[in-house]
């Protein structure tokens, strides 16, 4: 923590880059953890298009209680310690936060700019003309009560589908999707860019609550270590990184940012 805390005090420009650990003790599960989103709904099947096509086709009940797990933490959540630390630190440093997650909490703490490498759960995306229109609150908490009804009850996936605005909807503007990123679809090219940016221009990475095992997002680690910027590791598993504190990132983010 103290060679942490001398880094830290060092550097002027810092980017954060995060994962669903940052969240987790704002009540979102993780996804390889064992208590983890994948470990109910393989990502094999629930991670992308496809699977979760022939998922909402063959069980449209299993398909609204994987969304129902998915959606309903993002609304119950709020932002905890962590993110509020960082969100306190932009007073003294210029902060870039470069996130996988797609929940919103960065950006409802006060810290900005939030990359979204992943997209959020909070938009939704016209796949033809790209646009994006943003998803209220309430809109998704309403979502969340259809679907804790679809899941108890057995109904045809077309039913299932047609309930499931704001995320999906079909009308005279055409097909929405949400603003989300799934495995085999690119990340968003502009998002890419700002971050590999913001990680040449720093003097300190610090990567938060993330496995490090999705690409390409995973790439950036790699780029900011070849860039020889300082790296900090905040992981409750930071296994033998150079410069790693063990410990959730509730417990270890407001301790290395007090006083900065
Ligand atoms: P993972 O579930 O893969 O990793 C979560 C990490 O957080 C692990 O390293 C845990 O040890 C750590 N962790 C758990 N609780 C923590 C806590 N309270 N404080 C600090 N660390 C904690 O999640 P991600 O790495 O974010 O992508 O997963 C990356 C991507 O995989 C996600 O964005 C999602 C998923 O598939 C897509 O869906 C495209």
């Amino acid at each position: 923590m103290d060679r942490a805390r001398v880094i830290l005090s060092k550097a002027d420009r810092v980017v954060f880059f995060t994962g669903a650990g940052i969240s987790a003790e704002s009540g979102i599960p993780t996804f390889r953890d064992p208590n983890g989103l994948w470990s109910k709904y393989p990502p094999e099947r629930f991670g992308n298009l496809l699977g979760l096509i022939g998922v909402a086709t063959r069980q449209p009940q299993v398909f609204a209680s994987f969304l129902y797990d998915f959606i309903y933490p993002l609304t119950s959540s709020t932002p905890n310690v962590a993110h509020f630390a960082i969100s306190g630190l932009q007073k003294a440093r210029q902060i870039t936060v470069v996130t996988q997650n797609v929940d919103g909490l960065h950006q409802r703490a006060g810290t900005t700019p939030v990359i979204e490498l992943h997209g959020s759960m909070f938009e939704r995306a016209n796949p033809i003309t790209r646009r994006i229109k943003p998803i209220e609150m309430l809109e998704m908490q309403t979502l969340v009560s259809r679907l804790a009804l679809l899941r108890m009850n057995a109904s045809g996936g077309m039913k299932v589908v047609s309930s499931l605005s704001p995320i999906i909807t079909l009308d005279w503007t055409g097909l929405w999707l949400p603003n989300v990123v799934l495995f085999g679809q690119r990340l968003p090219s502009h998002a890419w860019k700002l971050a590999e940016e913001a990680i040449l221009a720093c003097d300190c990475f610090i990567v938060v609550g993330t496995s490090m095992t999705v690409f390409p997002a995973a790439i950036l680690v790699e780029l900011a270590r070849r860039a020889s910027v300082e790296i900090i590791h905040i992981d409750v598993n930071p296994g033998r990184s150079r410069n790693g504190l063990a410990g959730t990132a509730c417990s270890i983010l407001p301790e290395l940012c007090l006083g900065l």
